[in-house]
């Protein structure tokens, strides 16, 4: 392929980028922004590939054992471990962008002098300074949303005199770095802060905990884009420099919303140790503490919506656990039927990543006109009659509104105890994703619907 074919690859590729991000902002367009997305990826690898003169077969090699493991992940990954999939190669984004930031610096083939050295050198060091912290940070984040790590943030005295010091280490290095390279030298520092930021990048995620860890994966996402530029610009490859400005910004506003649906602020969280349980407060309670659930039977749940005009239904992780989104739309589509109107209401951390449960809803065909978010319907509670909580925990916690001691207090939740009755299915009395107990279920209009969750509702549309 001419080097003329190739830049205009790379600018329909680009084009075709930002069409598919367009297209991932609507449930009702998303399908279609990820076929832009694939086709995009499909001509950048061509092209790409097609300007690769010597040892090609390495290259096809790595191909085809890359895109095999990637194959069989896919193919055999459940739903709901989607966030460890998507950390998991987070930290490969990361880990390429070191390798190549020392293969470019090792390389005997690149010369440069003057201004032009410093620049290369800079180029070098950021790229393994971003990549090295993605690529540890994100392998803890991979640890803790699978459970392998505790979810509870691990708070070391003076963390914030730390970081501070990594900062400052790593900026003195880098101007260590850039003597020593213009003398033909500088690996020792590349080196002492490649380990400074892998460092870093545990140190900032082991200090996330409760409900936090979303914004954590969203910045994660940003920081695999910002280290994918460093590798374009390593490699003077404009269409990467141009991708990974573009996960790396598009990160970044997911990560400004996560954080304002959290209620959290953005340097704070980056700073670490949100989350952190301090003990005290009702939250902290155990059950007992709290005083006596009202469970429910399935038929009991059913003749209650049938008697409903206002039913709002409200997914967590536990739908996702269970498969239930298919009889939720089942039983959606009976009580529609019936006149009932039927809404579901999301919470923007419900589940285990960004848009869980529009995925499983829509993956169902529940119709996006009944799906809202959070902040449309919160204020619509006091007029239901019936929500239906499905295997939600922290994101319908009264106490993130009432104890200031909850590692969730603050974050905004969805206020169903407002409506007429609360029936909440879970399997038991456990705790979600944040560890900490919710008043909700011992509410005077709360019945718990206990058992897997697709199993009970299974037996709720029998009865309905
Ligand atoms: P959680 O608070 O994690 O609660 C899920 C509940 O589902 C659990 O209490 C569990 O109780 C129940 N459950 C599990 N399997 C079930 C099954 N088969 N049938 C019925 N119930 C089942 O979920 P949430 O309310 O969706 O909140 C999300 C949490 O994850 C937040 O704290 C959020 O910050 C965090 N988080 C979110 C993200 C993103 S980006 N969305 C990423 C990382 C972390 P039982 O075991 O008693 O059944």
């Amino acid at each position: 392929m001419s080097a003329g074919i190739i830049t205009a690859s790379y600018v329909g590729a680009t084009i075709l980028f930002i069409l598919a991000l367009g297209g991932l902002s609507n449930p009702a367009t998303s399908r279609r922004g990820n076929l832009y997305g694939m086709l995009g990826m499909a001509i950048a690898l061509v092209a790409t590939i097609s300007g690769v003169t010597a040892n090609i077969e390495i290259l096809i090699g790595a191909l085809l054992i890359g895109g095999s493991i990637g194959l069989v992940l896919a193919r055999r990954v459940q739903m709901t471990e989607m966030p460890e999939l998507v950390a998991i190669l987070h930290s490969l984004v990361g880990l390429a962008a070191v390798l190549v930031g020392f293969a470019k610096f090792m390389d005997p083939n690149v010369h440069f002098i003057g201004v032009e050295l410093t620049i290369h050198d800079i180029e070098t060091y950021l790229g393994i300074l971003i990549g090295a912290v993605t690529f540890s940070g994100s392998i803890i984040a991979f640890g803790k949303l699978s459970g392998k790590i505790t979810g509870k943030a691990m708070l070391l005295p003076a963390r914030h005199w730390l970081n501070l010091g990594l900062l400052l280490g790593s900026i003195y290095l880098c101007s260590l770095f850039v003597d020593q390279s213009a003398a033909g030298g500088g690996m020792m520092p590349l080196l002492i802060m490649t380990g400074i930021a892998l460092l870093f990048g545990i140190h900032m995620v082991m200090a996330i905990g409760g409900a936090d860890m979303p914004v954590v994966v969203s910045m994660l996402n940003s920081y695999s884009g910002w280290a994918a530029a460093a590798t374009g610009f390593m490699l003077n490859n404009d269409l990467l420099i141009v991708t990974g400005a573009l996960v790396g910004s598009s990160g970044a506003i997911l990560s400004y919303i996560m954080c304002r649906a959290m209620n959290r602020k953005f340097l704070s969280v980056i700073a670490g140790g949100f989350g952190a349980t301090t003990g005290g407060g009702a939250s902290s309670a155990s059950a007992e503490d709290q005083g006596e659930v009202v469970a429910m039977q399935a038929a009991e749940v059913a003749s209650l919506l049938n008697e409903s005009k206002e039913v709002m239904i409200i997914p967590g992780y536990g739908m996702a656990v269970a498969q239930a989104q298919h009889i939720v739309c089942e039983i959606t589509k009976a009580l529609r039927a019936k006149k009932v109107n039927v809404r579901f209401g999301i919470h923007p951390v419900a589940g285990r990543m960004p848009g869980h449960m529009n995925v499983l809803l829509a993956e169902a065909k529940v119709p996006y006109d009944i799906v809202f978010e959070m902040d449309e319907i919160n204020d619509d509670f006091p007029d239901i009659d019936v929500s239906i909580v499905i295997g939600a925990n922290d994101i319908v916690n009264p106490s993130a509104q009432t104890d200031p001691d909850s590692p969730i207090a603050g974050m905004p939740v969805l206020e169903c105890w407002k409506s007429g009755t609360t029936i909440v299915l879970k399997r038991g009395m456990a705790t979600g994703y944040a560890g900490v107990q919710n008043p909700l279920f011992f509410k005077e209009n709360t019945r718990m619907l206990f058992g897997d969750a697709r199993t009970s509702l299974d037996e709720v549309f029998k009865n309905l």
